[in-house]
């Protein structure tokens, strides 16, 4: 049974931007836990670069803004979805600048900041900090949040497992969760009447990807797990441009560098983007990714280039500050010389499907960020929409779990971890050999471009480790990187799954077999688990 120390009203799981700004919408009399994998601030927000996208400016509009996500979308966005989120963008910068989040200046813009351009936008209307907008929020929020009384964190702590009850009616409840303290590697219990899972994207299934080591997907794996549905799961995007170098592990160059002029080069220096799209290098991510994937191919070779060096040393250091840095101490430097870049796993468009409040299939479950599936994205998501996605849902949650007077319902029983058929671990090395093939054949077979052979290959290669994984699981004490492997299992499961469904090519997913796209599969895919029960309240 949990100690009072292992109960709240509400536990946010995920520290980033989705879980931080929910946690701060939160009434104050509500006890909030926020659970965090490694330190508070580790998580994709923190490395975000470009910036967050919002109408601030009258020669843009809101109907504009809309209009390029549906475009970049590819015809399955939820437009209820886009609508809101669009609409609630603006106000959401304001809370940002409330808190005092420090957003770059320009004197001589109408809104006072400077409103960069990156690929799918019509206008200038990305608001930003340099190129570090997401260590920006992040240690702001962060800054917030230590400073409220309800408000505890618990770090290097990983959820393993939702809780659930199930109650008359076919209705099912989440009730609370297993937590492995990384520290002590003991498993406990925390019962809570409000659970929220905001545990970020699941690009780590990829072996080379822009994302940090936390990205393992494992809110969709335990929804999936509980009973919640998911969709969309094979439109997994792939940033055009992180640098190419042997010791720069996930580094990105953000897109907005295209934004400011930064033109693709083949190696020999030719441009090439417009033989591909109009739109040149501010075309969307998935036609920029599969244009550089097609001429390395054709070519041969190992990267292409990104040259900004024309737009001079005093512009590239106030504009891209961290990414000359960077780059300058591996010997590169950007004001006289292209970038070596390759494309990598960025962004986790599917996720757990949540209606307009962030509410799961599940009763007391929501999922906010880049684990949910709201239908914003659809087969692509436009640069910076997903900072403001955060944002909005974290509000929203929020109105909607304030409404449920948590404070007068009573806490469920739940039950001890029980480690009594298990022992430690004879062989790590399964995991870490699993880890590694399946990242790698989740890049060579499930990548920017796809087949139904490499699909069904992958399938094959996806059951045959769960199979280990799982018993392995069952007999050994559990571990962080046996529970990621889980999980990124799970996920790698469901990606294959919703790619093999679509028998055609749109947004993300470019299927050889089927190149075309099919006005007939203008649908989200959706996949439904066997113990499914609808949530009445949806
Ligand atoms: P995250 O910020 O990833 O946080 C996830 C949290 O969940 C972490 O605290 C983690 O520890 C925790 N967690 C995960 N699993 C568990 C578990 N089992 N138990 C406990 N805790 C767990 N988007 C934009 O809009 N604009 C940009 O400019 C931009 N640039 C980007 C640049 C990079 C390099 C990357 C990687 C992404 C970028 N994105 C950008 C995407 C954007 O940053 C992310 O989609 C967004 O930050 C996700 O926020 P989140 O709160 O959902 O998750
Ligand atoms: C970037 O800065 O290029 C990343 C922006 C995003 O992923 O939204």
């Amino acid at each position: 049974m949990a100690s009072k120390n292992n109960k709240c009203d509400v536990l946010i799981i995920g520290s980033g931007a989705a879980g931080l700004s929910l946690a701060l919408r939160l009434n104050a009399e509500l006890d909030v836990v926020v659970l965090s994998k490694r330190e508070i601030t580790e998580g994709n927000t923190l490395y975000a670069q470009g910036g967050v996208s919002a109408v601030l400016d009258s020669s843009d509009s809101i109907e504009s803004h809309i209009q390029d996500t549906l475009n970049a979308g590819a015809g399955i966005c939820d437009e209820q979805t886009v609508g809101r989120v669009v609409r609630h963008g603006p106000e959401n910068i304001r809370w940002l600048l409330d808190l005092g989040v420090e957003f770059t200046r320009a004197e001589d813009s109408e809104s006072g900041y400077h409103l960069t351009r990156e690929g799918g936008h019509t206008h200038r209307r990305i608001i930003h900090a340099a190129d570090a907008t997401g260590k920006e929020i992040e240690t702001s929020l962060v800054g917030q949040v230590k400073s409220r009384r309800n408000i505890r964190f618990i770090e290097n702590s990983l959820a393993i497992d939702l809780i659930t009850a199930d109650k008359k009616k076919n209705t099912r409840r989440c009730v609370g969760a297993y937590i492995l303290d990384l520290k002590t590697n003991k498993v406990d219990a925390i019962a809570a009447k409000t659970i929220v899972l905001a545990t970020g994207g699941a690009s780590k299934v990829y072996l080379y990807t822009s994302n940090p080591d936390v990205a393992t997907g494992d809110g969709i794996a335990m929804a999936w797990r509980a009973g919640c549905r998911v969709a969309n799961m094979e439109f997994n995007q792939f940033h055009p441009t992180c640098l190419y170098h042997p010791k720069a592990k996930s580094f990105l160059i953000t897109e907005a560098v295209r934004g400011e002029g930064g033109k693709l080069l083949l190696p020999d220096g030719t441009r090439f983007m417009d033989k591909f799209d109009d739109r040149g290098e501010l075309a969307p991510r998935d036609i920029v990714a599969r244009a550089i994937d097609h001429e390395m191919k054709r070519l041969g070779c190992d990267c292409l280039y990104l040259d900004i060096s024309h737009k001079g040393k005093a512009f590239i250091e106030e504009h891209f500050p961290t990414i000359h840095a960077r780059c300058l101490d591996l010997g590169i430097d950007i004001t006289r010389e292209a970038i070596p870049i390759v494309p990598a796993a960025h962004y986790t468009c599917g996720g757990i499907v949540t209606n307009q409040n962030a509410e799961t299939d599940i009763k007391d479950l929501y999922a906010i960020g880049e684990t949910a599936y709201t239908g914003l994205h659809g087969a692509n998501r436009m640069a910076s929409n997903s900072l403001l996605e955060c944002l909005v849902f974290g509000q929203l949650a929020a109105e909607s779990i304030n409404n449920n007077q948590l404070s007068r319902r009573k806490f469920h029983e739940v039950t001890d971890w029980d480690e009594s058929r298990v022992s430690d671990s004879d062989e790590e090395i399964v995991v870490s050999h699993n880890w590694h093939e399946l990242r790698q054949f989740m890049w060579d077979y499930v990548g920017i471009v796809r087949s139904s052979k490499r699909l069904a290959r992958a399938r094959r290669r996806i059951n045959l480790l769960k199979h280990e994984v799982t018993e392995y699981y069952s007999n050994f004490r559990v571990n962080n990187d046996l529970l990621e492997l889980r999980n990124l299992l799970e996920v790698a499961d469901l990606i294959v799954q919703s790619a093999t469904r679509r028998k055609e090519s749109r947004g993300l997913h470019y299927n050889l077999d089927f190149p075309e796209t099919d006005s007939q599969q203008a649908e989200p895919t959706m996949l439904i688990p066997d113990h499914y029960w609808p949530n009445k309240d949806f």
